[in-house]
């Protein structure tokens, strides 16, 4: 039996499917049709679902998930800070709002690391995404040397620090987070639930401190790192871990939805 979250709390638990570099537009409307098939009304009556495909499918989905209406938000994977101008490869915020996106990811590890994504840089594309009335989802997490040396708690502080600096309350309460620890991602290896609800803790104290106690319940925190459909409830069942970010298990329609409904069990009362 899944196990049972503690009552208390309004944030509305929040599932995203991280697509990656994975599914060309074609794929995309296959799993998103699949996925809204299988999801029964008690699946996201109480579960927020969102997928970040590919810009290239962006358009595509939103069309699907319109015209079906599919319980599902429109996400992107990163965005330029930049409204428009001279960045070649680069996509606007304002585009991304044009299309009906919802949610755009921000400093997900790989942006930080595989493309040297800063801090300053997070900051500045999160703005640019609030800028738009989209909501960002601010990823932040530590590798495996800095957890190893103890440095967990000072990373995750100077990451969401500089992220959330010079925003107001309202503007904090409003963002979700993302505790991604870079050793569990696409590892197979997820932080236990201990783990990730202590993160969250963390996390949820640094923002009552930059913006107050409404702002830090408010704020809604995802886990995310080897999510999967055996985890998921164990994950959500902690009181601080207000969802999930999924990689690999959201590229399949059957799979996410065996996350989705982790999530719901435990939100069932
Ligand atoms: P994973 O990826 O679920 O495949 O580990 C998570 C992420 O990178 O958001």
């Amino acid at each position: 039996m899944a196990p049972r979250r503690p009552p208390g709390g309004d944030r509305r638990p929040f599932v995203s499917g991280n697509w990656k570099m994975h599914h060309d537009h074609i794929e995309a409307l296959h799993l998103v049709r699949d996925l809204g098939l299988r999801l029964k009304p008690e699946d996201t009556v109480s579960v927020e679902v969102s997928v970040h495909p590919p810009f290239t499918d962006l358009r595509t989905v939103q069309t699907l998930v319109e015209g079906e209406s599919i319980p599902v938000a429109l996400g992107a994977q990163h965005c330029s800070d930049h409204d428009r101008g001279a960045f070649t490869g680069e996509v606007s915020p304002q585009m991304l709002a044009r299309l009906g996106v919802r949610y755009v990811l921000v400093g997900h590890s790989e942006r930080r690391h595989l493309f040297g994504m800063t801090d300053e840089q997070v900051a500045a594309t999160l703005r640019a995404v609030l800028r738009h009335g989209m909501v960002p989802v601010c990823c932040v997490g530590e590798t495996q040397d800095e957890r190893d040396a103890g440095r967990t708690e000072p990373v995750l502080a100077a990451q969401l620090k500089t992220a959330i600096d010079g925003l107001d309350a309202e503007q904090v309460a409003g963002l979700v987070l993302a505790y991604e620890p870079v050793w569990a991602i696409g590892t197979g290896r997820a932080a236990t639930a201990v783990d990730a609800e202590d993160a969250a803790v963390y996390l949820r104290g640094l923002v009552g401190e930059a913006a107050g106690a409404e702002a830090a319940s408010a704020v809604r925190i995802q886990y995310g790192g080897s999510v999967n459909g055996e985890n998921a409830a164990e994950l959500v069942a902690e009181p601080d871990v207000d969802g999930l970010l999924v990689g690999g298990a959201s590229l399949d329609a059957a799979r996410f939805l065996d996350v989705i409904r982790g999530v719901a069990g435990c939100y069932r009362s």
